[in-house]
């Protein structure tokens, strides 16, 4: 072995030989510390000898270091330190040891994003419900008032799924999460006010498209509520949702499940989260058509209210100032931990 070998002996008749707990002490941390005992260096040691060498110093060691310890014990015996206090032998804990630090992970932006999109609703008193992510072509298409002709359907846009479901039980990827307003509407009785975040799926890829991405869709449904309670509660999510100064643009828009419909967009002054100046449409919404208040089983003479739905990944990318929405799902380490 490349250290001479100690005087296992010589060890053994101090602690024989000691006279007082801290001299005891002293010896078995010359004997077994954690960084320079020499025993602990010694068992080190083993794991360079070559395995065929190996058996006959482990099995010396070995005996060694188990009279040692028990000498120790019985020498603590001897002078009252209860025996679970002594401190080195091998098995005992050792508190004052420091581990490696663990790394902790945190929520992908998006994920963190929808957290936050919660609480701020949550203030105003939305509910939050999902749906599923495989869906019926009739609730994600027809009960939203989308006609069988209309482009949403198209293959070049939706993601079927194969299976012997026919009719209106086929199957689809969900392409949005407007859905979730006809399930909830057919659960809860109104008035109501949720919000419905998740995944939703498109065939569409480039820097601005991923085939899956992330809507927050929402309603607030009552027997009053109007277009001003929207506005004033789109106002107040985005203000909370994007850091800084906005500016708002409501525009008309279409859309099959609402009427009249409008698309919300947003600028900033001076910060660069988006090319200063460019409006950039982050939702659309309007007042719920009473055709799909009926597909939920209200009745449209008695309720009437405001629905929404925002692109969550954009969103994120402003916060975030992400110019590539393909960055966000590789699952890239590097990519994630910026955040
Ligand atoms: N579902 C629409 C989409 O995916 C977004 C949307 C527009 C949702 C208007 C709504 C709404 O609830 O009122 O493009």
């Amino acid at each position: 072995m490349a250290m001479a070998d100690p005087s296992w002996k010589a060890f053994l008749e101090r602690i024989e030989h000691a006279e007082s707990r801290e001299e005891l002490l002293r010896i078995e941390h010359e004997l077994f510390g954690r960084k320079s005992g020499v025993m602990t260096l010694k068992m080190k040691e083993l794991q360079a000898i070559s395995p065929e060498e190996r058996p006959k110093y482990a099995k010396e060691l070995n005996t060694w270091k188990q009279k040692l310890s028990q000498a120790l014990e019985e020498a603590a015996a001897r002078l009252t330190i209860p025996a679970d206090t002594v401190l080195a032998s091998h098995d005992t804990l050792d508190v004052t040891l420091d581990l490696p630090e663990r790394e902790r992970g945190h929520l992908h932006p998006i994920q963190e994003f929808l957290r936050h999109v919660e609480e701020v609703f949550g203030r105003m008193g939305f509910d939050v419900a999902t749906g599923p992510e495989v869906e019926t072509e009739e609730l994600n298409f027809t009960m939203l008032n989308i006609p069988e002709s209309h482009p949403a359907r198209d293959a070049q846009d939706t993601f079927w799924i194969k299976s012997a479901k026919k009719g209106k039980d086929r199957l689809v990827l969900r392409t949005h999460t407007s859905p979730v307003q006809i399930r909830y509407m057919r659960t809860h009785k109104p008035p109501f006010r949720a919000i419905f975040p998740g995944k939703v799926y498109r065939k569409d890829a480039d820097a601005t498209h991923s085939p899956m991405f992330h809507q927050f869709e929402g309603f607030m449904v009552g027997k009053d509520i109007t277009l001003a309670n929207m506005k004033a509660v789109m106002i107040a999510a985005i203000t909370q949702l994007i850091p800084g100064e906005v500016e708002f643009r409501f525009r008309t828009g279409y859309f099959p499940f609402v009427e009249p419909g409008l698309e919300l967009d947003v600028r900033w002054q001076g910060e660069d989260k988006t090319k200063e100046g460019d409006w950039l449409e982050i939702v659309g919404c309007g007042m719920v058509h009473p055709t799909v208040l009926r597909n939920g089983g209200l009745d449209p003479e008695e309720w009437q209210g405001f629905a929404f739905g925002f692109g969550a990944d954009r969103m994120a990318m402003i916060r975030h100032q992400i110019p590539d929405i393909r960055s966000l799902f590789p699952g890239d380490v590097r990519f994630l931990r910026q955040f």
